[in-house]
């Protein structure tokens, strides 16, 4: 008999975009909703999180906007960021630092090129039991060959060095979404983990190409990457969990179209694009279970959503908590079709566009949904 019902122990999302001002309060309320009970949240605001005063008052203005979500502060590597300030920052909760290579993805143009110039701040992140977030990329550059297919397997070898020159430092290998990646993962020791998103459980190149709202970092990749990384979730190994890298952006800037016309001649501006991002939020664990369930690894659901995420981080699941979920039926709502900030009433579209944000598989039915939190 298939299940009709489950029951998680206390979901975490290790990586999650959470922005500032009207976006902020639309959608920090929405960890809750798609039933996490934390949030490990990323510092590449404008400008981006580089002290640990900034990142423990970013906490507290998410914990005032949702009171019941646990958030856990992060910093961007940077040179401002010193061995001094990761000692100051272990001990004031933050719990680790993300990298982003330079000018890969939304605010990243303070990215880092050079690893070797931050192996002090490395040593005192080893020290204090800090985590390195690494967004896996090279960035683009054609005559070097590097392009958005292949800048994650060649970002692998700088992985591996840092690993190697730092056994102890607890490394995260953020939104994999190759073969090569999930098998380096697994070669390295038990200090280095990996998040997989569920957007890249689903989608391949075929699916982003020409459709904005598909369209993230790092791109998704080929038939064969995706189902390395079922596999890997299907397997239940133990270092390979939840990190949705849901990042909302405005509808208005997934489709810059009318905006992207040159004022002063009114002529289309070839080389603008859409932001990068997929929304999971809101539906973020009925998603996980449905897509989980659609590749035979619905036994896997509890460890990708909570116990391996949890065990690596060393944040327990509070004990007897859990989040149910039912199957649903004909009765129940579709995702909706977007999620609007109330200060877009009264907007003209364009205006209410900055103001809205659409999730991923918005209009579609779930096979899951919450039945009590
Ligand atoms: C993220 C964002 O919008 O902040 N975008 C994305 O495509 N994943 C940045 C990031 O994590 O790369
Ligand atoms: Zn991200």
């Amino acid at each position: 008999m298939t299940v009709q019902t489950l029951e998680v122990p206390s979901p975490a999302d290790f990586h999650v975009h959470l922005r500032q001002g009207a976006m902020r309060e639309l959608v920090a309320p929405h960890v809750a909703l798609g039933g996490m009970d934390l949030a490990y949240v990323m510092p590449n605001l404008a400008p981006p999180i580089q002290s640990s005063d900034e990142a423990m008052e970013y906490v507290r203005a998410l914990e005032a906007l949702a009171p019941h979500t646990r958030f856990l502060g992060t910093m961007y590597l940077s040179p401002k960021l010193t061995p001094d300030e990761i000692r100051r920052a272990a001990a004031a909760g933050v719990r680790g630092v993300k990298s982003y290579p330079r000018g890969v993805t939304t605010n990243s143009d303070g990215g880092i090129e050079d690893y070797e110039v931050y192996y002090p701040v490395f040593a005192a992140m080893e020290e204090t039991n800090m985590v390195l977030n690494l967004h896996g990329e090279l960035p683009s550059d054609a005559d070097k060959g590097i392009c958005v297919l292949n800048a994650e397997p060649l970002f692998l070898s700088h992985l591996e060095k840092i690993h190697k020159q730092f056994p102890r430092l607890r490394i995260v290998l953020e939104h994999a979404t190759t073969r090569a990646a999930v098998e380096c993962v697994k070669r390295c020791g038990e200090t280095v983990a990996c998040t997989i998103t569920p957007h890249h459980l689903q989608l391949i190149v075929d699916d982003w190409a020409g459709k904005p709202l598909h369209f993230c970092k790092p791109v998704a990749k080929t038939p064969d990457d995706r189902a390395a990384l079922r596999d890997v979730i299907r397997e239940g190994h133990p270092r390979f969990f939840l990190g949705s890298d849901s990042a909302p952006h405005p509808l208005a800037s997934k489709y810059p179209s009318p905006a992207s016309r040159d004022n002063a001649t009114q002529n289309l501006v070839h080389n603008c694009g859409c932001a990068a991002g997929v929304y999971t939020q809101p539906v973020l664990l009925p998603l996980c279970a449905t897509l989980l369930e659609s590749f035979g690894a619905l036994d896997k659901l509890n460890a990708y959503v909570s116990e391996n995420g949890r065990r690596f981080y060393q944040e327990p699941a509070t004990p007897g908590r859990v989040v149910k979920l039912r199957r649903v039926t004909e009765a129940d709502a579709a995702v909706p079709a977007a999620y609007v900030h109330p200060a877009s009433q009264g907007l003209d579209d364009t205006d209410a566009a900055k103001l809205q944000v659409v999730p991923f598989m918005g209009g579609q039915r779930l096979a899951w949904c919450i039945e009590s939190a």
